[in-house]
């Protein structure tokens, strides 16, 4: 397995699969692996010729306030995982070339920056969609993947990828949970033995709306109700935001339809969580 930190050094190895013609799949990370990413990484060997993996941790993409300085930095044991995977090149670029002196350039969601998530994290969609435009760039990939847990970073992606004309598949695949239910999710790793209990409030949250719908109710404001219940019995609980939305434009829907979004932020002492499912009618 390469691990290759320079952008010039992986330009040249990407231009010689592709005078090969091999298909290259890609899973962009911010390193500290588990499961889920493993899912990504496994699809993208059943599917391409090469497999490249980013860890980046992004700056751009975090608030003033928010964990950048403290996220899970695990390199060693990402790569160990990574070469038990059997992937070719581990990309690891450093931040100061990633954006170099006087980088300016901003990509702007629109709309969709302002739903779910953007609402407490301003600015952070527009910090993903610059670097995931920069590694795709870079990397050239014939298929991308992304997990189904950030819900509204895959739909900016694929939004971005669509506008501007990227030439790029976008692969999402399911959250990969625990055997409780919990999200698998890097951030985990900042929750206590107790915390980590207390955060299937989330999944029992999204079970309920699930629930809901199959017995007919679609009513949102109703099954967000129920939803916030469920979370209040938790005390190490706060709410972000409780929202069902339409999977394209994240728009609330007043009544839920097949295919429609029930997603959550929540507080789990200090540690922000987000989960959601994709609301099936039986
Ligand atoms: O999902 C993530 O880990 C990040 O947002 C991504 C896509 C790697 C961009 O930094």
């Amino acid at each position: 397995m390469h691990i290759i930190t320079s952008i010039r050094d992986i330009q040249g190895h990407i231009k010689k699969l592709k005078e090969n013609h091999a298909t290259i799949g890609f899973v962009p990370t911010m390193g500290a692996l588990h499961e889920g990413h493993l899912s990504l990484v496994r699809e993208a060997k059943r599917k391409n010729d090469t497999v490249v993996v980013s860890i980046f941790v992004n700056a751009l993409q975090f608030g003033e306030n928010e964990d950048f300085s403290h996220y899970p930095r695990t390199f060693e044991n990402d790569c160990k995982l990574l070469s038990q995977e059997g992937v070719d090149m581990v990309f690891h670029p450093d931040a100061a070339k990633m954006y170099s002196k006087g980088f300016c350039t901003s990509v702007i969601p629109g709309h969709l920056e302002n739903a779910l998530c953007g609402k407490s994290r301003p600015g952070h969609f527009r910090g993903v969609a610059v670097v995931v435009l920069k590694l795709f760039n870079i990397v050239k990939p014939d298929i991308a993947y992304f997990g189904q847990k950030d819900f509204q970073q895959t739909v900016i992606i694929k939004r971005v990828v669509s506008d501007l004309n990227v030439d790029v598949i976008i692969k999402i695949l399911p959250t990969m949970r625990d055997q409780n239910g919990l999200a698998l999710s890097s951030r985990n790793a900042y929750l206590s033995e107790v915390e980590k209990k207390d955060a299937l409030c989330l999944y029992k949250a999204l079970t309920k709306a699930q629930s809901m719908v199959q017995a007919g109710i679609q009513n949102t404001e109703n099954i967000v109700q129920e939803m916030e219940k469920i979370i209040h019995t938790t005390k190490s609980a706060t709410i972000d935001y409780i929202s069902i939305v339409s999977p394209e434009t994240l728009e609330e829907v007043p009544m839920a339809h097949s295919g429609d979004v029930a997603a959550l932020a929540v507080r789990i002492g200090k540690t922000r969580l987000i989960d959601n499912v994709i609301l099936l009618f039986s």
